[in-house]
């Protein structure tokens, strides 16, 4: 099939590279050439593993030629379904700012009116129920002047990539939640999903468009939720001297909790969990629903980094002294900042007057746009030599496997958020819920 993808961010990029792999030809349409540059000469334009050999292998002058970047919209016309895959910022009131998801489905609604065949357009970005349905699928019938379920059809289909293992994830799915309105656009969504649901094995939910919605955004609700349950425990575990990470082993064990997302600490970062349940809560509030979970799971969320920074004040007083932070991006593998616990974490810290000295392997630059003043150092010994505390933030193999470096502080405080080092001789360790 040929598909077009509607925008270049980590979901378009990953989702466009991951779709030319088993055979389907794809172009992917962004406004910004520098992106388009990058993938057709073949290289990722953000870090997620295993996108570069994709981006390669697929747009690289030697590769398969299935996968096209361009900036001009009429490239749709030569394709049978489009993805849009638009950002849907965050705004004031934590609900969704749907301005650039309307002005793409304006774009191509036009560009469409040009289309003699039928075309299937799938909205893949998160938005509220009721979006496609009302929103989008308005916007598309208006431009092009046609009915939908009738000239041209429009899916749902949510993702549940996760940052730094999407292509993984991409190609061993948990699930596939196909949501449609009409008959067409659901068998259409079959034929792109097919070589993927053949090898995989994967459940398919077939559903309409509104649920397909609501799914999402109770999927990251709900595994937020958990961790902040988790959280929650941990916190209570922490001021009974018992070992959070023990209790969660135990109750992993049973089926109805499993094990996963049961890591407790500073809590969640990242662009989904904390956007997605700000609007799904505000979405509610619109309804006259007061979420009562996700309000205190949220609460919970944002009290995390203050308990990490009191056992560090229980130690020692930063003021006027040099501490490390120890990893800024929002969890490892990815150098997304997005929402990252480290935000507050520092914003504690320079509230107390200390001089920070960060460290990340790869979101150095993210985190200096945010925080311009601060010293990046380039590895972990050169930012907790002479600190008088490190705050563990982000739980990368380089930041676990340190020893001898926690030698070259003034006074080897560790606050751990993480679980990422051990408990051991020659340093003051606090883990947070352990
Ligand atoms: C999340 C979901 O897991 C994906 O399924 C979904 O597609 C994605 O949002 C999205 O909506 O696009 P992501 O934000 O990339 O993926 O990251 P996660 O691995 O889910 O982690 C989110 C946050 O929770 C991180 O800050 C992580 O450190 C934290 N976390 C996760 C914990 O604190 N403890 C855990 O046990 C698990």
């Amino acid at each position: 099939m040929h598909l077009s993808v509607i925008g270049s961010g980590y979901v378009g990029t990953t989702i466009a590279a991951c779709f030319a792999d088993p055979g389907h030809q794809v172009t992917n349409i962004d406004i910004d050439e520098s992106i388009v540059d990058a993938i057709n000469a073949g290289d990722a334009p953000i870090h997620e593993d295993g996108l570069p050999e994709l981006i390669e292998q697929h747009a690289g002058d030697d590769g398969t030629g299935r996968l096209r970047a361009t900036t001009n919209y009429d490239t749709v016309l030569d394709t049978d379904v489009t993805f849009l895959c638009l950002p849907t910022p965050q705004k004031e009131d934590g609900s969704i700012d749907l301005s650039i998801m309307e002005a793409g489905a304006k774009q191509l609604g036009a560009t469409l009116a040009d289309k003699d065949d039928w075309h299937t357009v799938v909205v893949k970005s998160t938005v509220v129920p009721g979006t496609t349905e009302e929103t989008i699928t308005s916007i598309l019938e208006r431009e092009a002047n046609k009915t939908v379920g009738e000239n041209f059809g429009v899916g749902m289909n949510p993702e549940f990539l996760r940052e730094g293992t999407a292509v993984n994830d991409f190609r061993n799915p948990d699930k596939v939640v196909l949501g449609a309105d009409d008959e067409q656009a659901l068998a259409d969504m079959y034929d792109v999903f097919d070589p993927l649901i053949d090898d995989t094995d994967a459940p398919v939910v077939e559903t309409d468009t509104r649920t397909a919605e609501m799914i999402k955004y109770a999927n990251n609700g709900f595994l937020a939720a958990k961790v902040s349950l988790i959280n929650d425990i941990g916190n209570i575990c922490k001021e009974y001297g018992v070992d959070a990470y023990e209790v969660a082993d135990a109750i992993g064990l049973d089926d109805r909790i499993s094990e996963q997302f049961l890591r407790s600490g500073i809590g969640w970062g990242g662009s989904c969990f904390p956007k997605d349940t700000a609007a799904i809560r505000a979405a509610a509030r619109d309804e006259d629903y007061e979420p009562l979970m996700l309000d205190a799971a949220t609460e919970l969320n944002d009290r995390q980094p203050e308990r990490l920074l009191s056992l560090m004040d229980d130690h020692v007083d930063v003021a006027n002294e040099r501490v490390a932070v120890l990893g800024l991006a929002f969890k490892p593998g990815t150098d997304d900042t997005r929402n990252s616990r480290a935000i507050p974490a520092i914003e504690g810290l320079i509230e107390r007057n200390a001089n920070i000295a960060a460290y990340d392997p790869v979101a150095t630059e993210n985190m200096r746009d945010h925080f311009p003043d601060i010293e990046y150092a380039d590895t972990p010994k050169a930012a907790l030599g002479g600190a008088v505390a490190a705050l563990v933030v982000t739980d990368w193999p380089e930041i676990e496997n340190l020893h001898d470096e926690f030698d070259a502080m003034a006074t080897p405080v560790v606050v751990d958020g993480r679980r990422a080092i051990d408990r051991r001789d020659g340093i003051v360790y606090e883990g947070l819920t352990w």
